[in-house]
């Protein structure tokens, strides 16, 4: 299980340079976290996790590392919907790792991952029994229902979307609006959700409901570790193929303080940007390499990279400003990037999808040229400089009030009806909103930079889809539309509304 040589040559911080230094796991040894997928309830690192979470249940109020003391890390302090998403949840599974090799005494416990694209089915180990007799157990309403986790949400199609992302922001949330320093007062602002965020990870809290469904609670629910160590291993797969982490200050310098437990329960800081490889903080996983249906490495300094950088450069110095009209961004040697808006003042629902149009006054044809790949699911290298993006940004989202719903989104489907289904050629992706409670609080109080609702953004990629539709050489068109249809389960369906204030299209 301890394999140094993984550690050795890697060139990074020490657990023990981290303030990690667990007296149990020899210094720097790396263990491997493996799929839940197959394990019997009596596999060593099962067994050590169920062990440590009913000693966690059995410690008083007073020790931090409670059960429920624990859990509360989460409600106070996670960040959802910017980038600090993928490094605080990444470092709420290394402190829980340390403390279950604490309790359960297994040195080198590693944390177990869910891969719900390969394993639909919810582990057994965690729904066998009942609360008295199994610690992982917990009450879940979507499971008991029969748990669909659909290729809408957790599919290849949805996966190799994500691992195709061209940057670290467009990967895994982006940077809370307005943002001009690492102070920790922007841990918790809204950015953009992206997909791995808005629909995967989401998605599955939803589906499973009860404590999973809720921000504040969502992490007495023993899978909420094995369901983020699966999004944590999608992150370390797309730093395997050559994509790097965001280099901004503002993202690497923030410091979590206060928020995270050793071993022993005493606190443990840490930097965002000591939390960028998994062999420095002691793990590695054991699947890599699937089941990804495309294999495409964006390795820094990639042209696509560059120009998202150049956007989100103009986006942070407010040179774009938001009335109607299309802006180039010209980029010396890398082409341009075009951005336009459309304001809306209209709800999408369940009965009513909501289209808005975003004039472009040129083709995508004229834009992108005749060559390039939009999103280049399957392509090789020899594409690879013709590769195109286009993004839609759904801005200042007020949320529905039913948490459950499911939001599809299209792209120019003029006949778009309540019954278009997700095999249409023109849709681009699902959301799920997760968290939607703490928008709805937070909104007014949350909104020091000047927006009136606390929903944030949502970046949706639409390359795939215009691709499938024959773009940018097929039918000229001179506009984008992007189509809204939520949908939920609940009778209500006015509960489904949902309303973005501005639709922002990126074309690079
Ligand atoms: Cu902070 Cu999946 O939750």
């Amino acid at each position: 299980m301890l394999d140094r040589r993984a550690f050795i040559g890697a060139g990074g911080t020490s657990l023990a340079l981290l303030g990690l230094n667990s007296p149990l796991l020899a210094q720097g040894a790396t263990v491997v976290r493996r799929s839940v997928r197959g394990m019997t309830a009596n596999d060593p690192d099962l067994a050590a996790m169920s062990r440590a979470v009913a000693a966690m249940k059995a410690l008083p109020q007073s020790d931090p590392r409670n059960w429920t003391r624990f859990a509360d890390i989460h409600r106070n302090f996670c960040p959802h919907g910017n980038w600090y998403f993928l490094p605080w949840h990444r470092a709420y599974l290394v402190s829980f790792e340390q403390v279950v090799r604490e309790l359960s005494g297994k040195a080198d416990f590693a944390l177990p991952y869910w891969n719900w694209t390969a394993d639909r089915a919810f582990p057994s180990a965690f729904s066998a029994g009942n609360r008295n007799s199994n610690p992982l157990f917990h009450p879940r309403p979507g499971v008991a229902n029969g748990l669909r986790l659909g290729d809408d949400m957790v599919g290849p199609q949805v996966i190799s979307r994500v691992m195709q992302s061209p940057d670290f922001e467009a990967f895994g949330s982006s940077r809370p609006r307005g943002q001009d320093s690492a102070a920790s007062q922007w841990q918790r602002r809204p950015g953009s959700r992206t997909e791995l965020e808005f629909n995967p990870h989401d998605g599955v809290h939803q589906s499973i409901g009860g404590n999973m469904g809720v921000v504040d609670l969502a992490s007495r629910d023993p899978i909420f570790f094995l369901h983020h160590a699966n999004i944590d291993r999608l992150w370390s797969g797309w730093n395997a193929r050559g994509n790097a982490n965001s280099p901004e200050l503002a993202w690497r310098n923030l410091v979590f303080n206060r928020n995270f437990l050793a071993g022993n329960g005493s606190p443990w800081d840490v930097r965002v940007g000591d939390l960028n490889a998994t062999p420095a903080l002691g793990y590695r996983y054991d699947g890599d390499d699937s089941p990804f249906a495309a294999e495409v490495a964006m390795p820094v300094g990639d042209p696509v990279t560059e120009k998202l950088r150049g956007y989100r450069q103009a986006v942070a110095r407010g040179l774009l400003g938001s009335g109607p009209g299309i802006r180039r961004i010209e980029m010396p040697s890398l082409g341009s990037v075009y951005v336009a808006s459309a304001d809306n003042g209209t709800a999408a629902s369940p009965d009513r999808p909501l289209a808005v149009t975003v004039p472009l006054s040129r083709s995508l044809g004229e834009m992108l040229g005749q060559d390039a790949v939009l999103g280049a699911a399957s392509s090789g290298p020899e594409t690879r400089g013709n590769r195109r993006y286009v993004f839609a940004f759904l801005h200042d989202v007020d949320l529905p009030l039913d948490a459950a719903t499911r939001l599809r989104t299209f792209v120019n489907c003029q006949e778009l009806t309540p019954r278009t289904t997700i095999d249409d050629q023109r849709y681009a992706t699902s959301a799920s909103f997760f968290g939607s409670e703490h928008a709805q609080h937070g909104g007014a109080s949350g909104s020091g930079h000047g927006t009136s609702t606390g929903g944030g953004s949502l970046c949706i990629d639409l390359s795939q889809a215009l691709a499938r539709m024959g773009q940018p050489r097929g039918p000229r068109t001179d506009r984008l539309t992007v189509q809204l249809l939520p949908s939920s389960n609940s009778g209500e369906s006015h509960a489904s509304n949902i309303r973005p204030r501005r639709v922002e299209v990126v074309i690079l």
